[in-house]
């Protein structure tokens, strides 16, 4: 029985609520990738040249594995717009593949006719445009909702080869892809404050790709756990000690409780992957 408050309490709970996403939000929404762009045109060209180069042998064997690969020449035009940055580490987007793969292969093995895809950590809208190709390269219906700090509809740089053209949303980075862009709800705001709020009762697959700290992994992980049914498939990304421990420490929770049958996928020092179906 839920006990009936008076107004102004009810109305300060949404104030005091509305002032916190507001501060969360805040420092998000100033620049973050700066005031200006971080390269040239050219200098992203010339990071693209070279990360499209790079070979994964255990990446080609899970599409083997699945039967399922996405077109290489459509990846890498979106990963030149949404992956290829300036930054210290090493430039490569695998994981778009792998989850291609592993989506196209979860809707072929359940038979699904619909499917709602969940991520955190949305960026610039990688992940999630390549799980939206996946749903639509399979003919079915279906959705990819994706959150993050990072606003949707505010200009900014992106620290991306676009930025040449000057300030820009994301829905307008994305806006050359808009048949996918329409199957993708962008949520804008802190994991730990939307996913609560969602209203979907299914997740079939999940990325959780947003804060790498472990106590963030593991609030995703409930809120995704408690919406799949045995079959659906949740996926990790940098499960890499070095740098991510909180990463790895929370998978590693996971796994122990069994309820998820995990497989893991080491690429390098600074690429690791963890995925799996629910059991039970
Ligand atoms: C590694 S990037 C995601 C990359 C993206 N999944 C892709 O593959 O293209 C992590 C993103 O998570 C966002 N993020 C970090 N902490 C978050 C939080 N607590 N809630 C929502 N988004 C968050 C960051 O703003 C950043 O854009």
């Amino acid at each position: 029985m839920s006990i009936p408050m008076p107004g102004f309490v009810t109305e300060s709970i949404y104030a005091a609520r509305a002032w916190l996403n507001n501060r969360v939000d805040a420092r998000w929404s100033n620049d973050p990738f700066g005031k200006a762009p971080r390269g040239t045109p050219d200098e992203y060209q010339a990071l693209f040249e070279k990360a499209r180069l790079n070979e994964f042998p255990a990446v080609d064997a899970v599409e083997k594995e699945t039967g399922f690969a996405i077109d290489r020449a459509w990846l890498d035009d979106l990963a030149l717009h949404t992956q290829i940055v300036k930054k210290k580490s090493d430039l490569a987007y695998p994981h778009g593949r792998l989850l291609y793969s592993l989506v196209r292969k979860y809707i072929s093995d359940s038979g699904e006719t619909f499917v709602t895809i969940l991520e955190t950590g949305t960026a610039r809208g990688f992940s999630a445009l390549c799980m939206a190709k996946a749903i639509q390269d399979a003919g079915i219906a279906g959705r990819v909702v994706t959150f993050d700090v990072l606003p949707h509809l505010k200009k900014q740089y992106w620290n991306c080869i676009d930025d040449g053209e000057g300030k820009n949303t994301r829905a307008e980075l994305l806006s050359r892809w808009p048949e996918l862009t329409r199957m993708i709800t962008f949520v804008h705001g802190d994991t730990l404050m939307m996913l609560p709020r969602i209203g979907h009762e299914r997740v079939n697959f999940a990325f959780l790709d947003a804060q790498h700290i472990k106590s963030s992994v593991l609030n995703e992980f409930q809120a995704v756990t408690r919406r799949q049914q045995p079959g659906d498939v949740i996926f990790f990304d940098d499960v890499t000690p070095k740098s991510y421990p909180g990463v790895v420490a929370a998978v590693s929770e996971i796994e122990q409780a069994g309820d998820y049958a995990l497989q893991r996928l080491t690429i390098s020092d600074q690429r690791a992957y963890a995925w799996g179906a629910k059991v039970r």
